[in-house]
């Protein structure tokens, strides 16, 4: 297989959640109280957080992800007919404290020491996204932090993917865009900025506009990409 090169890249704007950070972390370290239970809760969380930002971005109704983040859990826990309001803080106070993927912090220090702008892009609130970011260790290598807060709604709206554009202030084709999640990776594309998939869960290609740039399985490769 060839290998992926992408030229002309100045900056490399991450997803943050399932990207930078893996959201099944906070259901694995409850794992003690949870039993069996960690994993589809986890599952059940994730996408439920999913399809509240998509329901309230069609319906008018925003608010922040740390909100919809607690609505999801409400509903996941419920279903799973666990009641435990200490749980559930635990739980909430975990998603600020997520793990890193191991390969994040030294894949950004490489692609920052070889003069790429680093930035995030998220539908996390800026709270979330500052706790998660200094808890990974990986701020200070960050020169932006950029939450759709600024905009009021969610991903894949595409004034979200024009914040990265407006803040950076690089032309579309200048910016590499990376995610784990499918529908952003190819969102993102079809906005028109330069795009890797992270596959990390090794998911199909999704049947939406349009198709990511390249494909990698995690961010190790990147500075090679990106030629940085
Ligand atoms: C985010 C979600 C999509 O961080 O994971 O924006």
């Amino acid at each position: 297989m060839e290998s992926l090169q992408l030229k002309g890249v100045r900056a490399c704007v991450f997803d943050a959640y399932g990207t930078l950070f893996d959201v099944n972390s906070a259901a694995a370290r409850e794992s003690d109280a949870l039993g069996d239970t960690w994993q589809p809760l986890a599952d059940l969380w994730r996408s439920k957080q999913l399809q509240y930002t998509w329901l309230r971005s069609l319906a008018g109704s925003h608010v922040d992800f740390w909100q919809v983040t607690g609505d999801a859990l409400d509903f996941s826990m419920a279903s799973l007919k666990l009641d435990d309001p200490a749980l559930r803080r635990r739980l909430m106070d975990l998603y600020l404290h997520l793990s890193t993927y191991p390969e994040v912090s030294d894949t950004a220090a490489r692609l920052k020491a070889g003069g790429m702008k680093l930035a995030v892009l998220s539908n996390g609130s800026p709270a979330m996204l500052a706790a998660a970011v200094q808890s990974a260790g990986i701020d200070t290598l960050m020169d932006a932090v950029i939450s759709v807060e600024e905009v009021g709604i969610f991903k894949p709206h595409p004034s979200v993917y024009q914040l990265a554009v407006d803040r950076l202030r690089f032309k579309p084709k200048e910016i590499c865009f990376v995610s784990s999640n499918g529908w952003d990776a190819f969102s993102a594309k079809a906005f028109g900025l330069r795009v890797v998939w992270c596959n990390r869960f090794a998911q199909v290609a999704e049947r939406i506009p349009a198709l990511p740039d390249g494909e990698i399985p995690d961010l190790a490769s990147l500075p090679d990409i990106l030629g940085a």
